[in-house]
């Protein structure tokens, strides 16, 4: 079978776009206040809407297979990036990856605790494009529902979490240095929503991308130190208690003038509602 994810999709989406029309949802733990470049450590029951992605059979069994990071954003709905679907990431068409899983209160991966869930489907935004990574998004349903408090509520349009300057943070069990250093512990840095202007500016188009402000988010710091890197791909960026953005891309990490780069959630609720 070339994809086990069948097409039921369409029930997670309608979910999705449901709770992106909802001004403010469940209360969720405040953000811990600081990943990754310039992070520290963070309990996972702090923030246990953030899950790992894990293929043991495609990454090895180390780290328990982690490859990228994701959001709990319903029950049983995942966000991550669509480019952690590709076959550039899986090395085989996702279709062939037979034991894709969520890895869920679990923050240290060389422990047992926690869960681990088997993704039924998987959606991936057919808006999205490898050369500018706009649209950079997928939708996993879970083969078994997670405890509602899991669940952050994400920003919708206007909402001023999306404000150029507003304290922002990042979580993942990437590089933590931008030599391949992953980490086995949860992280999170702190970083803050920038202005669209620096993020064009940075990324006008290469081979690394370009800056569309409609659908990315540009967050860091303007002289760099503290960012997401590879591995957090798919993982939140959560802002007063809301998520705003995943982790897509960036030139290097933590580098000044080469901000990162999030998928914006505004515009995720609007493809969802587009396709579901
Ligand atoms: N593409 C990377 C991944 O797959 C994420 C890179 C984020 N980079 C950054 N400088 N913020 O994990």
């Amino acid at each position: 079978m070339r994809r086990p994810f069948a097409r039921a999709w369409t029930g997670a989406l309608a979910a999705v776009a449901a709770a992106a029309a909802l001004p403010l949802a469940s209360p969720v733990p405040a953000a811990a206040d600081s990943v990754v470049i310039g992070g520290r450590p963070v309990e996972v029951s702090d923030s246990p809407w953030t899950v790992a992605l894990s293929s043991r059979d495609r990454f090895g069994g180390t780290r328990a297979g982690q490859f990228c990071g994701g959001v709990v954003v319903s029950p049983t709905t995942v966000l991550t990036a669509a480019h952690c679907m590709s076959e550039d990431v899986l090395g085989v068409p996702l279709g062939e990856v037979s034991d894709l899983k969520v890895i869920a209160s679990r923050g240290d991966l060389r422990e047992t605790d926690g869960k681990e869930i088997p993704v039924r489907d998987a959606w991936v935004n057919p808006e999205y494009d490898g050369y500018t990574n706009s649209g950079d998004v997928a939708a996993l349903t879970l083969s078994e529902p997670l405890p509602e408090g899991y669940v952050i509520p994400m920003a919708g349009e206007g909402d001023p979490a999306y404000e150029a300057g507003t304290g922002a943070a990042v979580y993942g069990w990437g590089d933590t240095t931008g030599a391949g250093n992953y980490a086995h512990s949860l992280r999170s840095a702190r970083v803050k929503v920038l202005p669209d202007a620096v993020c064009e500016r940075a990324y006008p188009g290469s081979a690394d991308g370009k800056y569309v402000a409609e659908t990315m988010l540009c967050a860091g710091e303007m002289d760099g130190r503290r960012d997401a890197c590879q591995g957090d791909s798919g993982g939140p960026l959560v802002a007063h208690g809301r998520l705003i953005g995943l982790v897509s891309w960036g030139s290097g990490c933590g580098r000044a003038g080469s901000p990162g780069v999030y998928t914006r959630i505004s515009d995720v609720a609007r493809v969802m509602r587009a396709y579901s």
